[in-house]
C-alpha cells in the first residue's frame, strides 16, 4: 500500500466515536448555501446528459439506513461504544440529506426521481449479504470512494449554479464519510493477521474494480462531460482507494500502539486514541 512518509504528520489517524458524533453535529450547522432560487438552470443538452445518471445516484443515496443501523446497534451493544451509534445515526442523516437535495434538484428541473436502479439493487443486496458491520462498511466505503470522483465530474458537467453548490457540499461530506468508515474498518480489522488482512484488502480491491466498471457503464456521459476519460476515472478511484486504506493502516497502527500488548479482546476504551496506560 502506498502511504506517504509524512502521512502520520498530516492526518489525524483515528478519532473517537464521540469526536465523529461532534463532527456530524457541527457539520449540520455549517452547510453551504444552495441557490435553489436559481430554479431550473440546466439547458436541454445538460439535462439530457445527466438526468438518468443523477436519478441513479439519487436512488443510491436514499438506500443507506436500516441495515447499517442494525449492524451498528449490535456493535455498540457488544463494545459499549454508544457514541458510535449516535455518530452512525447522524451519518445516515447526512446521506438522507444528499438524497433529499438531489431529489429537489431533479424536481426543480422537471426530472422525476426513481425509487431504485439495477446497480443500486446490487449494492443493497451486497450490503445485506451477511449480517456484518464490517461488510456493510466495506461496501459503503466503495460507494463513497466512487462518489468522490462522480460528484467532482458532475460538478464540472454543467453550468448549473444549483448543481455546483450541491456537488461542493456533497464532496465536502463524502471526504469525511470516507475517513469515518476507514477508521471504523481499522477498529474492526485491527486484530486481523497480516495474511488475512491482505486477503481482505484483495477482496476490497476486487469490489472497487468491479464497481468502477459498472459505474462507468451507467454514468459515462457524466464523466465525459465532467472531463474524465475512462483511464482518468479509473486512476482517480484507485487514488482515493489507496488514500482511504492508507488512512485505515495509519489508524490500525495507532490502535496497535495504544493497546499493545493485546492479551484478549480489544475493549472499546482501549480503542480510544490517547487511552494507552
Ligand atoms: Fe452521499
Ligand atoms: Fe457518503
Amino acid at each position: 500500500m502506498n502511504m506517504p512518509d509524512d502521512y502520520a504528520e498530516t492526518r489525524i489517524p483515528l478519532r473517537t466515536s464521540r469526536e465523529w458524533r461532534e463532527h456530524y453535529e457541527q457539520n449540520a450547522l455549517s452547510l453551504l448555501h444552495i441557490p435553489w432560487d436559481a430554479g431550473a438552470d440546466l439547458n436541454q443538452a445538460e439535462r439530457l446528459a445527466i438526468a438518468a445518471s443523477v436519478q441513479g445516484f439519487q436512488a443510491g443515496e436514499s438506500s443507506e439506513g436500516r441495515h447499517l443501523y442494525r449492524a451498528a446497534e449490535k456493535y455498540a451493544h457488544a463494545s459499549g461504544d454508544d457514541e458510535y451509534l449516535r455518530a452512525i445515526r447522524l451519518f445516515i442523516k447526512e446521506e438522507q440529506r444528499h438524497a433529499r437535495d438531489l431529489a429537489r434538484f431533479l424536481e426543480l428541473n422537471h426530472i422525476p426521481p426513481l425509487k431504485t436502479t439495477f446497480p443500486d439493487r446490487i449494492f443493497r443486496r451486497l450490503r445485506r449479504l451477511v449480517d456484518s458491520l464490517e461488510i456493510s462498511i466495506a461496501v459503503l466505503l466503495t460507494a463513497e470512494i466512487i462518489a468522490k470522483v462522480y460528484y467532482a465530474a458532475l460538478q464540472s458537467a454543467t453550468n448549473s449554479t444549483v448543481l455546483d453548490a450541491l456537488c461542493r457540499q456533497i464532496l465536502r461530506d463524502e471526504e469525511k464519510h470516507v475517513e469515518f468508515q476507514a477508521e471504523q474498518l481499522a477498529r474492526l480489522r485491527v486484530r486481523r493477521r497480516a495474511a488475512a488482512y491482505a486477503g481482505t484488502l484483495g477482496l476490497q480491491r476486487l469490489l472497487l474494480g468491479g464497481t468502477c466498471l459498472v459505474v462507468w457503464l451507467y454514468h459515462r456521459r457524466v464523466f465525459h462531460r465532467g472531463g474524465f476519460t475512462f483511464s482518468q476515472f479509473w486512476r482517480a478511484c484507485w487514488l482515493h482507494f489507496n488514500d482511504a486504506f492508507a488512512h485505515t493502516s495509519a489508524a490500525s497502527a495507532h490502535l496497535r500502539q495504544a493497546v499493545a500488548p493485546l492479551p484478549g479482546p480489544v475493549s472499546p476504551d482501549a480503542m480510544t486514541p490517547g487511552s494507552s496506560p
